[in-house]
């Protein structure tokens, strides 16, 4: 059981607005934590909104190194214990995301939204983070992007979607190299599979539901020590195969 924190600890969301994002920002802030929530259109976050505690929703576009910079220039100072990387897009699910016909800006898109921005934001708020007790990055990647899995298991052996699957893998590689250049500061490193949810990228016929899944991840969030750094943890603790 994860208890409330005695100091307020802060955790800060990208993709807060909807889907695993904003079931994040509902349990830590049940559990007393102050929730800075981002969002690319805060105006219009009503879910997000309507969270009590202490939560602080502001804007943030992933994509635009205008919109981190503001973000860590409106943070600035301020200790961040737990940063999760959760925003993601999934491209284009029609033949445009399929080998042979694969949409070249679609892909730029989402390897920038998925791969690249999760460590560029990283880059602005490491500060933060260092600043603070808990110093924990968390990537919120996919089973989608690992490497190893396609070979192993009956149901691992298919091949696309490749968009969407090259993002993670590019985050999946990051991670681990951030896990080895961040361990001598302390800080925690790790890539989580959230499971099969409902959402609009996970689609409408999955098993899972965001709180279930966050639920499930909170206690690998809270274990996570820099020793442990590189790992790829699915929700349900086990490890997954780079
Ligand atoms: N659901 C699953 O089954 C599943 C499985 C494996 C991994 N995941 C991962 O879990 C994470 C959360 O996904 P989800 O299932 O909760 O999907 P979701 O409901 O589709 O949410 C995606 C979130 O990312 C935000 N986002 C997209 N582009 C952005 C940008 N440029 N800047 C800021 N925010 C942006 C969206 O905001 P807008 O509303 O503004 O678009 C939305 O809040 C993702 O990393 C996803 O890859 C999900």
């Amino acid at each position: 059981m994860i208890l409330p924190p005695i100091f307020m600890s802060t955790i800060l969301i990208t993709g807060s607005n909807r889907g695993i994002g904003l079931a994040f920002c509902r349990a830590y802030s049940e559990l007393g934590w102050e929730v800075v929530a981002t969002c690319r259109n805060p105006d219009s976050a009503t879910d997000l909104k309507q969270l009590s505690g202490k939560v602080t929703i502001l804007p943030l576009d992933v994509t635009s190194g205008k919109s981190i910079a503001a973000l860590a220039d409106t943070l600035k100072e301020k200790p961040i214990d737990i940063l999760v990387n959760n925003a993601a897009i999934h491209g284009p699910r029609d033949a445009s995301g399929t080998f042979g016909k694969i949409d070249l800006d679609a892909w730029m898109e989402v390897m920038k939204v998925n791969a690249m921005a999760p460590i560029k934001l990283t880059e602005a708020l490491l500060p933060n983070v260092l600043q603070s007790a808990q110093k924990k990055l968390v990537f919120i990647s996919s089973m989608a992007g690992s490497i190893s899995l396609r070979g192993s298991q009956p149901h691992h052996k298919q091949g696309g979607p490749y968009i969407y699957r090259t993002s993670k893998a590019a985050l999946n590689a990051a991670v681990k190299a951030i896990g080895f250049d961040l361990r001598a500061q302390g800080v925690s490193v790790v890539a989580l599979h959230p499971g099969w949810v409902k959402t609009e990228t996970g689609g409408w016929d999955a098993p899972g539901d965001p709180s279930e899944s966050v639920a499930a991840m909170l206690p690998l969030i809270d274990a996570a020590t820099p020793e442990g750094n590189g790992v790829f943890l699915n929700v349900d603790g086990t490890v997954i195969g780079w």
